[in-house]
């Protein structure tokens, strides 16, 4: 059993302080939002994600986990303290590096024995040189202390899983004895543990996820090209994935990728490069592809509806950025809506989980109590975050209830031939078939 402190309990911390605790150690999650703690010392999630409340439960209960406000209740007793605060992108891409200062700042202020820092964030590259900077200038009194760089590559949705089953470990640091004392308390993991340097682990949390995001916008270009000359995408990527030197994984054509860590890490990496002189071509494109990709349902709602969506009433399926979260940083459904509305078009949307999030970020939409309600008398439907509920839809009952029975599969989770034979005017993301452009077999 080691004695970890966590700071921030938002996906990263939470999750993995929660995940350490599962692992037989103490911890102690802190965050400066009160109520947010005071809302977990209740029992309450600060996010929507399978199992975590069950663990959290599980080792509260145990005696292993607990939630503080304060950094000498935290660091007492902790041999490690992960920093895994946010950083927000500002316009232009730069890390907002704030909470993690304000998080050196505090462990410097209250640490009175030896402490690993780790740091869990994703943070521009040199960040973890310059937080030893900051304990080492505001303690030039502070006991032995490392930094390690631990990136967190969990996703949303299924954090838990992930953070238990990780393709690998990348530890960074300057100081060899520190990143082999943090590699033991993966070791229950079972996975490759790798032992590098400072920036370079710093840099490989970047370059894992704008290859994942460059791989998806690749995959969108296929799938605009298939549209156009009749082939049909998802067989396309089956057909690639099977190439081991490819892989299936990341290859799902659709409106594009969103979420906490794809926009802003990509945005992010294209901003350290520009700074130091270079000109990313192929991350911009990434980019630029991403963003066009949002438009792609509402170009064919509006070819469906013979051009104008004025008046037009549009039902927007999932509004979350990806299925089993309620999470709606950067998800296309936001750019979808105010496209619709701004051709003035009536938007309606249902989510299983987000709507209350989303709320906030679309007051002019009506929300659905459920996807039957959402149907009704809607003009056309946008398929927008592929959740499974969506999958097992009474197609007929919808199919009824709609004033015009058309489909725009914004995930390509239906199958074109069912539903086109169903009396759906269907359209997907990059299928086309036998020989005939999609475009084409709507005229
Ligand atoms: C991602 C990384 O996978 C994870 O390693 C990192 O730590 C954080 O960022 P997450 O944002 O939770 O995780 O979601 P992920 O499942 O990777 O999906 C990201 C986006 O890509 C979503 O918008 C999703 O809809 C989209 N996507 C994913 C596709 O459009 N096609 C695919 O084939 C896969």
């Amino acid at each position: 059993m080691k004695n970890i402190a966590v700071i921030g309990v938002g996906y990263v911390g939470l999750v993995s302080g929660a995940s350490f605790a599962d692992l037989g150690n103490r911890v102690v999650c802190l965050d400066i939002n009160e109520a947010r703690i005071e809302n977990l010392n209740k029992g309450i999630m600060p996010i929507y994600e399978p199992g975590l409340e069950e663990v959290v439960e599980r080792n509260v209960k145990a005696g292993r986990l607990f939630f503080t406000t304060s950094y000498a209740v935290a660091l007492k007793d902790a041999e490690y303290a992960f920093i895994a605060v946010g950083t927000p992108s500002d316009v232009d891409g730069q890390a907002d590096l704030r909470y993690v200062r304000m998080a050196a700042e505090s462990i410097a202020d209250a640490m009175d024995h030896p402490i690993i820092i780790i740091n869990k964030s994703t943070v521009p590259v040199g960040t973890g040189d310059w937080v030893a900077d900051i304990v080492r200038n505001r303690r030039p009194d502070a006991p032995e202390f490392a930094v390690v760089s631990c990136p967190e590559f969990l996703r949303e949705g299924s954090a838990i899983t992930d953070f238990m089953n990780p393709d690998r470990v990348i530890l960074g640091s300057t100081n060899r004895e520190a990143a082999e004392k943090v590699a033991q308390l993966h070791l229950p993991l079972r996975t490759t543990i790798m032992i590098t340097d400072l920036r370079t682990a710093e840099m490989i949390k970047y370059a894992s996820n704008a290859f994942l995001a460059a791989k998806i916008s690749f995959i969108n270009e296929i799938a605009n090209i298939c549209e156009a000359l009749g082939a049909d995408v998802k067989e396309v990527a089956y057909g690639m994935g099977l190439d081991k030197r490819i892989g299936p994984a990341f290859l799902d054509a659709g409106i594009g990728w969103g979420g906490s860590c794809f926009p802003k890490d990509v945005k992010a990496l294209a901003y350290m490069a520009e700074l130091a002189g270079r000109h990313p071509q192929l991350i911009h494109a990434v980019m630029d592809i991403n963003t066009d990709q949002r438009k792609a349902p509402i170009r064919k709602v509006k070819k469906l509806l013979g051009g104008s969506l004025e008046g037009k009433i549009i039902g927007l399926l999932g509004l979350a950025f990806k299925p089993n979260t309620d999470d709606m940083r950067e998800a296309p459904s936001v750019d979808i809506a105010w496209d619709l509305l701004r051709e003035r078009a009536k938007v309606r949307a249902y989510d299983p989980v987000a709507m209350d999030n989303a709320r906030r970020l679309l007051p002019e939409v009506e929300m659905a109590d459920n996807p039957y309600a959402l149907a009704e008398g809607a003009d056309a439907l946008i398929l927008v975050t592929e959740w499974n509920e969506f999958k097992n839809l009474d197609l007929a009952r919808i199919r009824d209830t709609m004033k015009q029975p058309i489909l725009i599969d914004g995930r390509n989770i239906y199958d074109p031939h069912l539903v086109r034979e169903m009396g759906f005017l269907y359209m997907a993301i990059g299928r086309g078939y036998n020989g005939v452009g999609i475009e084409e077999i709507i005229e």
